[in-house]
């Protein structure tokens, strides 16, 4: 009747892969505890780490329990804590983390009734209360684990994806937030054609790269022609820290779902820590604190 959860953090679009593509990071998330109440509802016990509000309806986690409890038609209802373990607002998808780690958690107690498609659903509920759109890449990534694609938001469809053994990833958050709703905002309604062919070019890939172990090919695709050029006005010293990170020998390095953070994927341990300690020099004297991460992808 008490369980005690971790929910990753996630890399959202992977450059070409605008709104369907994700991957779940292991190093970094939020803690979360959930226990069986005989009065019904949800209720927000604690929260740390970061400063979100403690009601039910407009807190991504609690408005996920909330629903499933609701739809799954429980005698029962659910204490929550929340523990953050990275910042709202980061563009390492912490609404998704509290929105899937909800329905990961709510479903356990529940006696594992819905699948992992279901409380993606689920959780984009928690993305459309937290951010105003319910965007399934962040989510599905934390709940699916690894590397998904969004095959079709109507339906839904989720392809896991393989994770080439020595990927490794290396994020760099600087301390500005940017919200998901502005950055949505700076984006063209109209592309050229000619540019979306690129784009989902790089997409397929991308994802043969994945099958095929093949960091090469991985590298060639990692490509985001048509939303980093707007996005990353947004973040200082873009450029310069993705420069770094591809001379330090990284496969490639982009805008991590809305920003402001950038990661940069690497294949294997060595190169990682070069990767790492490149964007470490490379923001050091800009005079903006950050947060950097290294983790698997998993
Ligand atoms: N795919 C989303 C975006 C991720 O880039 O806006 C943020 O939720």
């Amino acid at each position: 009747d008490y369980l005690k959860i971790f929910s990753p953090a996630t890399v959202a679009n992977v450059s070409c892969g605008y709104d369907s593509l994700g991957f779940a990071v292991d190093a970094i998330g939020d803690e979360m505890t959930f226990t069986k109440s005989p009065n019904l509802g949800v209720e927000i016990t604690n929260i740390t780490g970061a400063d979100l509000t403690y009601d039910v309806d407009k807190n991504a986690a609690s408005a996920v329990v909330q629903k499933i409890l609701l739809e799954a038609n429980a005698d029962f209802g659910v204490q929550l804590t929340i523990h953050k373990g990275f910042s709202p607002g980061s563009g390492l998808g912490s609404s998704a983390a509290s929105a899937a780690g909800a329905a990961f958690g709510a479903n356990q107690l529940l006696g594992n009734i819905y699948s992992e498609l279901e409380l993606t659903k689920f959780a984009m509920f928690g993305e459309e209360v937290a951010c105003g759109s319910a965007i399934a890449d962040n989510v599905a990534a934390a709940i699916y684990g690894g590397f998904v694609l969004i095959r079709s938001y109507e339906p839904l469809e989720i392809i896991k994806l393989p994770v080439p053994n020595e990927l490794r990833l290396v994020a760099i958050h600087p301390q500005i937030e940017i919200k998901t709703k502005d950055a949505r905002e700076v984006l063209p309604k109209e592309i050229l054609l000619k540019d979306a062919v690129t784009q989902w070019a790089n997409v397929g890939g991308l994802i043969s790269g994945l099958h095929s172990n093949n960091y090469n090919l991985i590298s060639n695709s990692l490509v985001d022609i048509i939303v980093e050029p707007y996005r990353k006005k947004l973040i200082p010293y873009f450029d310069e820290v993705k420069n770094a990170a591809i001379e330090a020998g990284a496969l490639g390095a982009g805008i991590s779902g809305s920003g402001p953070t950038i990661f940069a994927l690497c294949k294997g341990d060595e190169i990682q820590k070069e990767v790492y300690n490149a964007i470490e020099k490379s923001y050091r004297d800009k005079g903006i604190d950050f947060e950097l991460y290294a983790s698997k992808v998993n």
